[in-house]
């Protein structure tokens, strides 16, 4: 097999494909702006005076930034040159307590399929290399990202106060973290 004259000239530049390049540049934005609708809610929760929730949303928005920073990483790996996107503002409504559960669960499904297309992208070029480390990073996590998202939209739905609620989801979050933390050392 002889190796095409233009994969050396594009790959002297970068490893990463242009289209999937350009799809991670993207994806930057969403993490940030998922991050910030994270925060949003967090606020939602501070001015009600639910301050576990505060805390679990501020926990879920750090995990965006988290997410946008291994897309950055790899960029700067791959010698990817770049200019941070545009992230639009946070214009959504909040109904109720319950109605954020909704929405977190929404953006995790959207995410994953964002990233999916990404994955979709990476394929069409032959951008093996990406393919993996998606399948390893961001794919995995949102496995991760859409369970607990749905699993606190089931407790966000049963039928007791918030302060109950509040407490329980705080403490199956941090501890679903904790264990993530041992098994990732
Ligand atoms: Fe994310
Ligand atoms: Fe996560």
């Amino acid at each position: 097999m002889k190796v095409d004259k233009k994969i050396f000239e594009e790959r002297r530049i970068q490893a990463i494909k242009p289209k999937t390049a350009q799809l991670l540049v993207e994806q930057i934005g969403h993490e940030l702006y998922n991050h910030n609708l994270y925060r949003t809610f967090a606020n939602y929760f501070a001015v009600k005076g639910l301050h576990k929730l505060e805390e679990y949303y501020i926990a879920r928005a750090d995990e965006e930034v988290t997410h946008h920073q291994w897309i950055v990483d790899r960029l700067n790996y791959a010698d990817v040159l770049y200019k941070y996107p545009e992230v639009p503002a946070v214009d959504t409504d909040i109904k109720d307590e319950e109605d954020t559960f909704i929405q977190t669960l929404d953006k995790e499904i959207e995410t994953t399929t964002l990233i999916y297309n990404i994955v979709e992208t990476a394929e069409k070029e032959k951008d093996w290399e990406t393919v993996k480390w998606l399948q390893d990073t961001l794919v995995d996590e949102q496995t991760e990202e859409e369970h607990i998202s749905r699993k606190f939209l089931k407790i966000a739905r049963q039928d007791t106060d918030w302060v109950t609620k509040e407490d329980y989801i705080l403490t199956e979050y941090q501890a679903g973290e904790a264990a993530d933390a041992q098994t990732t050392q």
